[in-house]
């Protein structure tokens, strides 16, 4: 069977790609490289160039790969963007995925892997996130990602299709440098950015109810979320159809924003002593998985830790921006 992969150049997708291919699936990416990059595809990837929500094109993809699952990552995914331009992420998350899903349906498309996000669960007040702790998502982003699950299930039920939902938590990392996330907007790289400029990193508050007061986040390694993908997207072929499989994907252990700091500053070898700011609005306190259903239901657990995430997006942040070597 042959794979889609929208958003397959992403940073993310292309680690997802890296890890189909490598376990022997065969695999058609779709991205429109608006921030996708196509050298980070390897030579056995063959690259459409479009957009996720055209029709035509989708219909001309399914039918010539013969493409019997989707693995559907290509979105907006800027929490704040999404603040100021709700209608944006709308139309490319919600109403992009409607075409796309309509696609699926009319090819005759079996298996959906849906990339979620712990957005959904807004700003969680429990200790350990399950997958049946309420949603409530508190921007633009987080709504459009829950409403794509229920568009994917809802049409899963529907029409027969599996689907699978995989709800990330903080992804970083990078299984090799050329594969690095090249944005700015997640904390180890503007950890790096602020040290490859002489710079103190930001703390973003010190006063939360956590154990040394800063923020607590499930650091997941890029390398073992695309591994989830992969055990995922086979494990459906094992369910019914319409069946649906949402899950938490992290490492169910919290790391805070200052434990952060310090490893940064040890792998860098910059000073990393950081600066405390106020805290920025809408952030939860603590976002730590259950990782009990991803360990049930398919015997999947993360294999690398923060320290391996800091190392690799290290090396990938000195691959483009060599002048940090230099401080
Ligand atoms: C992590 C922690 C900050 C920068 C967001 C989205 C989520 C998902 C992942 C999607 C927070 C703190 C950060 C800094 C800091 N997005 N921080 N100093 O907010 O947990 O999740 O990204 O695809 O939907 O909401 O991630 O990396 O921005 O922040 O103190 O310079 O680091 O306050 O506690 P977040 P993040």
């Amino acid at each position: 069977m042959t794979w889609l992969i929208t958003g397959g150049a992403g940073y993310i997708g292309a680690h997802v790609a890296k890890a189909m291919t490598g376990a022997g699936e065969r695999v058609v990416v779709l991205d429109d490289v608006s921030t996708g990059v196509e050298e980070r595809l390897g030579a056995d990837v063959a690259l459409v160039r479009g957009s996720a929500s055209d029709r035509g094109l989708l219909d001309r993809v399914l039918r010539e790969h013969e493409v019997s699952g989707v693995v559907h990552l290509a979105a907006k995914k800027k929490v704040d963007e999404s603040v100021g331009d709700p209608l944006l992420y709308y139309r490319e998350n919600v109403s992009g995925l409607t075409v796309l899903l309509e696609a699926v349906v009319a090819a005759g498309v079996g298996r959906f892997v849906f990339s979620s996000s712990a957005a959904v669960y807004g700003v969680p007040d429990v200790e350990l996130v399950t997958e049946e702790t309420p949603c409530a998502p508190i921007n633009p982003y987080g709504e459009t990602k829950l409403v794509g699950e229920w568009l994917v299930r809802a049409t899963g039920r529907a029409h027969g299709v599996s689907t699978a939902c995989l709800r990330y938590f903080n992804v970083a990392g990078a299984a090799e440098p050329r594969l690095s996330d090249t944005g700015v907007s997640n904390v180890v790289p503007m950890f790096f950015d602020r040290l490859t400029r002489g710079e103190a990193p930001r703390v973003f508050g010190d006063d939360y109810p956590t154990p040394d007061g800063t923020c607590v986040r499930d650091y997941v390694h890029v390398a073992d979320l695309a591994d989830a993908h992969l055990a995922v997207a086979r494990a459906l072929a094992e369910r019914a159809p319409g069946e649906d499989l949402t899950v938490n994907v992290g490492r169910g252990e919290g790391v805070s924003v200052r434990e952060l700091a310090t490893l940064v500053g040890e792998v860098t070898g910059l000073p990393a002593e950081p600066v405390v700011e106020p805290r920025r609005p809408g952030d939860a306190a603590s976002a730590v998985a259950s990782v009990a259903r991803m360990t049930e239901e398919l015997g999947w657990t993360a294999r690398l830790g923060v320290r391996d995430m800091v190392e690799s997006a290290w090396e990938g942040w000195l691959l483009s921006h060599p002048e940090a070597r230099a401080h």
